[in-house]
């Protein structure tokens, strides 16, 4: 068997915010951040290989063993019913998930419509206050829902507040903190502990000194 590891990392905000922890595991950054189209990133002095890919689909590499290991936000996790080892909390990306309607406006007489990205996790918090809601998936821009009628309330990530307040919205409730976690392939993380271990530990490392995760970096990192 190869000795690389290849580990699935989401595209965008979260990726800046992970690469100085992965830099400790012996990740190149220049490479692994160059502003290019390439979607597979090699460090071969770690023999690391990176996948970037929409944050939706990392747990799906690594439940599938394209990848062993991966970073995803809880609050995939917590869409995607997913059998992951999730070995480390990365302390990046971190937001909350909510649920937000319009200022001042209370809830309708029927039952309410919901737009969200996170339909079985909007359905089982409104099932878990007894609630009965209409679930209307949108996969972006789900502050815009209510100011055009599509739905009464959201239920997506806040993490400065500023798209809820620059639209009009507050938030009601919190459903989840988020953060980024590091997940792993259950079969990797057994046949390969060896491999996988020190690159772990290594982050992990890198998650608990302070001075290697600037707060500047935290704030730019969104999990999603
Ligand atoms: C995320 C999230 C909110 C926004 C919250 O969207 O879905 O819309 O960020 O951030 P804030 O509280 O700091 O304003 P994203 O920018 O990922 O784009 P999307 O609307 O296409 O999902």
């Amino acid at each position: 068997m190869s000795d690389w590891l290849t580990i699935a990392l989401p595209k965008g905000r979260v990726l800046r915010a992970v690469a100085p922890l992965l830099a400790r595991a012996g990740a190149d950054l220049g490479v692994l951040l160059a502003d290019d189209r390439s979607l597979v990133r090699e460090t071969p002095a770690a023999r690391l290989r990176f996948l970037l890919l929409k944050p939706d689909d990392v747990p799906t590499y690594v439940e599938y063993g394209a990848a062993d290991l991966g970073v995803c936000g809880r609050d995939v996790l917590m869409e995607r019913a997913c059998d992951l080892y999730q070995p480390l909390d990365l302390g990046v990306g971190r937001c909350r998930m909510v649920v937000a309607g319009v200022i001042g406006r209370s809830e309708p007489k029927g039952v309410p419509r919901v737009a969200t990205k996170y339909p079985r996790t909007a359905a089982a918090h409104f099932a878990r206050r007894g609630m009965q809601v209409d679930v209307v998936t949108v996969h972006g821009s789900v502050e815009l829902a209510p100011l055009v009628g599509l739905a009464d309330l959201i239920v997506d990530l806040v993490e400065t507040g500023a798209t809820l307040s620059q639209n009009g919205l507050e938030e009601r409730t919190v459903i989840a903190r988020i953060s980024s976690v590091l997940v792993a392939n259950r079969a990797a993380y057994k046949l390969r502990q060896e491999r996988i271990r020190p690159v772990v530990d290594g982050i992990r490392s890198s998650v608990a000194a302070p001075s290697n995760a600037p707060p500047a970096l935290e704030a730019d990192g969104r999990s999603g």
